[in-house]
């Protein structure tokens, strides 16, 4: 196995990655901001899957997170993090400064309409105009032919497809599926966070969903029963603060009365300091294409 590379600046990615392009490999990226745990590792497999030269960057990116967020408080661990994109086969690691990154305050930044509107867009204002800039000038710095996402963040991943759409962006965006521990709670970087009861009522994010997706399956169909159950659910573990619960298309994501095909149930809860978020597919498969007769498996119903 070939030595792991790391590169603080972009002028080291260009020419790392220019040379592994040269010798005819595919380059796979996977941008995160680091407190990697078992769900990059999975974004990391995927990367990989096809002999990729496989590039991850570690940036707590400053301009997605709000003057009241966590970004001074955000998790950070760059040992553990190198260990594990070691243990992957990752061949580059970007991990750049903020100053490395913006040199001067920026003028420019992309934002995605409508996209953004619903779900966390309102309650973070700024922050999907931060994460479609920061993600445009790494994949900018990679040139990937290939970036993968998580379906955990599944408002950032319709963002992302969107802006490389709009914009004719030559990388192909990969969605993976949300990893989960063995009790449901979605991995993420937040959750080292959680005190032990806080650790125990955040389950209460993939309770409500699961129960959205059983009134789904049992044939409920008006979304305002929906989430007026998930709401319940939520408040039953314990005192938080619900960001939103919200069933939505899984196309544009945008409010819907009732459901027809698959829509996505979604919600965001502050558990004593920390916020959540997580999401799930629910309602019935679309109908199979009738040429096929295929229906769709579970791993495949993800919004595109
Ligand atoms: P971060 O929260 O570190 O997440 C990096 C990637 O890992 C994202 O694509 C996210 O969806 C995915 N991910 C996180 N938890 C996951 C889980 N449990 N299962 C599957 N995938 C998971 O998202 C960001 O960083 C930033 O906004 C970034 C895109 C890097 C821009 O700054």
């Amino acid at each position: 196995m070939s030595r792991m590379i790391r590169a603080e600046t972009i002028r080291k990615v260009r020419e790392v990655v220019a040379h592994a392009r040269a010798a005819g490999r595919l380059i796979s990226f996977v941008p995160t901001m680091g407190a990697l745990h078992a769900g990059h590792a999975a974004l990391l497999g995927a990367a990989r899957a096809d002999g990729a030269f496989t590039v991850v960057s570690i940036f707590v990116n400053p301009t997605q997170f709000g003057p009241s967020e966590d970004f001074a408080s955000y998790p950070r661990d760059a040992e553990g993090d190198l260990r594990l994109c070691k243990q992957h086969g990752v061949d580059l690691v970007f991990l750049p400064s903020a100053t490395e990154m913006y040199p001067h305050a920026p003028l420019t930044s992309v934002s995605v309409d409508r996209l953004t509107r619903h779900l966390c867009g309102p309650h973070r204002p700024g922050h999907f105009a931060g994460v479609a800039t920061v993600v445009l000038k790494l994949l900018n710095i990679v040139t990937p032919d290939v970036a993968c996402f998580g379906q955990k963040d599944a408002q950032q991943l319709a963002v992302v497809r969107r802006m490389v759409a709009d914009l004719d962006l030559p990388v192909r965006i990969a969605g993976v599926p949300t990893v989960r521990e063995a009790d449901g709670l979605a991995m993420s970087s937040r959750n080292r966070r959680l005190s032990a009861v806080d650790r125990e009522q955040a389950l209460c994010l993939v309770r409500a969903l699961r129960e959205a997706e059983r009134m789904a399956r049992d044939g409920v169909r008006e979304v305002a029963d929906i989430e007026a159950r998930m709401r319940e659910v939520v408040r039953a573990a314990g005192p938080s603060t619900i960001d939103y619960v919200s069933v939505v298309d899984c196309d544009e994501l945008q409010p819907i009365d009732r459901i027809h095909g698959p829509a996505l149930a979604a919600l965001a809860v502050r558990i004593g300091a920390t916020r959540l978020i997580d999401n799930l597919v629910i309602g019935p498969p679309p109908d199979p294409p009738a040429a096929t007769g295929t229906r769709p498996t579970r791993t495949d119903r993800e919004p595109s």
